[in-house]
C-alpha cells in the first residue's frame, strides 16, 4: 500500500478552539504582531514549534507513575543513564530542565572572550548562549546550503574546509569545541551525513579539539542516513543513531524534540574533569546530578521516549508527512526550503513576498497573515530572530510530534494557498520594542 498512516490511534483527545478572523486581529494588535505573545487557547493549528510540544504515548503516561521522586540516586535517572548511555556511548549523562540549560554550562565552562565555536549553523539558544559567554559563533554551513531551492540530500552537512581555514586563521587555542547540529534547525530541518560527521571528527581530532553534537534531532538525521546515504539502508535508526554518536565527544540535547518528552535536556561527555566541572554548575542552578531540574517521572518519560523515537514505522511516517506539507504547497507555487527537512517546513518568504525588503520582516509579515487568515501559528527564522546574521528570510511550519492528523495538516495547506493568493496584499512590520537578547521572543511590531 502507498498510504502511509499515522503509526497510532488516539486514546485521548484535547478540543481545538476556532476564533473569528475578527478576534485575531485584535489579539494580533494586542500581542504587537508578534505571535509568542498570543495565548494558545486563541490558535487553532500550533505549528510555532515541534519542542516540548510532542503527545506521550500510553507507555510514557505509564512509565511516568514509576517516576522515582528521591532528590538524590532516584531508581529513573538511573534507568534513563543507561538509556542514554547505550545509545550514545558517552559515559557523563547530566540532566538538566531543557536544551539550552545544557548549553549554557557546556559554554560557561568551555568559553570566554576571544573563543571562536563553529557550527554548521547555530541555533538560536546556542549562540546566544555563546555570545553570552563572551565566545563568538560561527556558521559554517555548505556554500549550496545557501541557495534555498537547490535540492541535496544533506544540505545539513559542514563546510570541512571552511573548518579548517577557520581553524588556520582563529588558531586551535581560541576554538574549544566544534559543534555539529542534527538535523540543522536553523538551516531548514536538513540532515548531516554520516560521511560528514566523521570528516568533521577527523579534522577537530587532528587539532585535538572535541566534537559535541547537538543531538536534538537525531533519530530524524538517522532516518535520513538511513533513507539518503549509501550503504545504511539496512541498518536500524539505533545502530545508525549510534554510529553517529560514536564520533563525538560530548553532545548537547533537547528532550522536547526527539525524546517525544514535554520537558527536558541532556548534557554528556567523555572528559572526566569537564563532567566534574559541569555537575558543580549544574548543582548551582539545575539541582542534584541524579535530578537536573526535572522530575523523576520526566526522566521516565525521556528513557522511554528515546526508544520509542528510533521505531522504523514512527520515522517513516514522521519525515514522509512533513514532506506532505512541503510537496502540497511548493508544487502550488510556495517557495519552501528545498528538499523538505525532517520536522518542519520553511516557506522562503523573501522569495514569496518580493514587494518586502529585508528590513520590514517578510516571513513575520507573513507569519501574522497566516494567523490572521486561519488561525495557524508559525514562527519566523530570519531577521526578527538572527538580526543581521540571518542568511534567509523563513517562516517555519514546525510539526509536533504525533500531534496533528492529516486533515490538520490538509486545512494548513488549504490555508497556505489561500494566504498566497493574496500574497501582494500583505504588509511589512516596523519593530516598536525589543529586548537586549533573543528579541524575536517579546519585541513588539507595528504593521507598515
Ligand atoms: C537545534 C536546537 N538546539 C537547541 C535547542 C534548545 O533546546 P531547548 O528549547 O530545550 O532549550 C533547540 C530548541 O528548539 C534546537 O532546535
Amino acid at each position: 500500500m502507498k498510504t502511509i498512516i499515522e503509526p497510532f490511534r488516539i486514546k485521548s483527545v484535547e478540543p481545538l478552539r476556532h476564533t473569528t478572523v475578527e478576534e485575531r486581529e485584535r489579539f494580533l494588535a494586542e500581542a504587537g504582531y508578534n505571535l509568542f505573545l498570543i495565548k494558545a487557547r486563541n490558535i487553532l493549528i500550533d505549528l510555532l514549534t515541534d519542542s516540548g510540544t510532542n503527545a506521550m504515548s500510553t507507555e510514557q503516561w505509564a512509565a511516568m507513575m514509576r517516576g522515582d521522586e528521591s532528590y538524590a540516586g532516584s531508581e529513573s535517572f538511573f534507568r534513563m543513564e543507561r538509556v542514554v548511555q547505550e545509545l550514545t556511548g558517552l559515559k557523563h549523562v547530566i540532566p538538566t530542565h531543557q536544551g539550552r540549560a545544557a548549553e549554557r554550562i557546556l559554554f560557561t565552562v568551555l568559553c570566554r572572550k576571544g573563543h571562536v565555536i563553529p557550527n554548521n549553523t547555530h541555533f538560536d539558544t546556542t549562540r546566544a548562549n555563546i555570545e553570552f559567554s563572551g565566545a563568538r559563533a560561527v556558521d559554517l554551513p555548505i556554500p549550496e546550503a545557501a541557495d534555498t531551492q537547490v535540492r541535496l540530500d544533506f544540505k545539513g552537512n559542514m563546510s570541512v574546509a571552511a573548518l579548517e581555514r577557520l581553524i588556520e586563521t582563529e588558531g586551535v587555542k581560541n576554538i574549544p569545541l566544534v559543534m555539529l547540529t542534527v538535523t540543522n534547525n536553523s538551516g531548514g530541518g536538513q540532515p548531516v551525513s554520516l560521511e560528514n560527521i566523521a570528516a568533521v571528527k577527523r579534522v577537530a581530532a587532528r587539532y585535538g579539539i572535541p566534537l559535541y553534537l547537538d543531538a536534538c534531532r537525531f533519530a530524524e538525521n538517522a532516518w535520513f542516513i538511513r533513507e539518503r546515504e549509501p550503504g545504511y539502508a539496512g541498518f536500524t535508526p539505533k545502530q545508525i543513531a549510534q554510529k553517529m554518536f560514536s564520533f563525538a565527544d560530548g553532545c548537547t540535547f533537547s528532550a522536547k524534540k526527539d525524546a517525544f518528552a514535554n520537558i527536558g535536556g541532556l548534557l554528556c561527555t567523555n572528559d572526566d574533569r569537564l563532567a566534574v566541572l559541569e555537575t558543580n554548575l549544574l548543582i548551582l542552578t539545575e539541582g542534584f546530578p541524579t535530578y537536573g531540574g526535572l522530575a523523576g517521572r520526566d526522566l521516565e518519560a525521556i528513557a522511554v521516549g528515546l526508544e520509542e523515537v528510533l521505531d522504523p514505522d514512527y520515522l517513516r511516517y514522521r519525515i514522509v508527512s512533513t514532506g506532505y506539507l512541503g510537496r502540497h504547497i511548493a508544487d502550488h507555487g510556495v517557495p519552501i526550503v528545498e528538499p523538505p527537512g525532517g520536522h518542519a517546513i520553511y516557506i522562503d518568504a523573501e522569495r514569496m513576498l518580493p514587494h518586502i525588503p529585508k528590513d520590514r520582516f517578510p516571513a513575520q509579515a507573513l507569519a501574522v497573515e497566516l494567523y490572521r487568515h486561519a488561525g495557524i501559528r508559525s514562527v519566523e527564522i530570519g531577521s526578527v530572530m538572527f538580526g543581521a546574521n540571518a542568511q534567509h528570510e523563513l517562516l517555519r511550519l514546525a510539526i509536533p510530534r504525533r500531534v496533528y492528523t492529516q486533515s490538520h495538516i490538509d486545512y494548513v495547506v488549504e490555508a497556505i494557498l489561500e494566504v498566497s493568493e493574496h500574497r501582494d496584499r500583505i504588509r511589512g512590520l516596523a519593530i516598536e520594542s525589543e529586548p537586549p537578547l533573543l528579541r524575536h521572543f517579546s519585541a513588539r511590531f507595528r504593521q507598515l
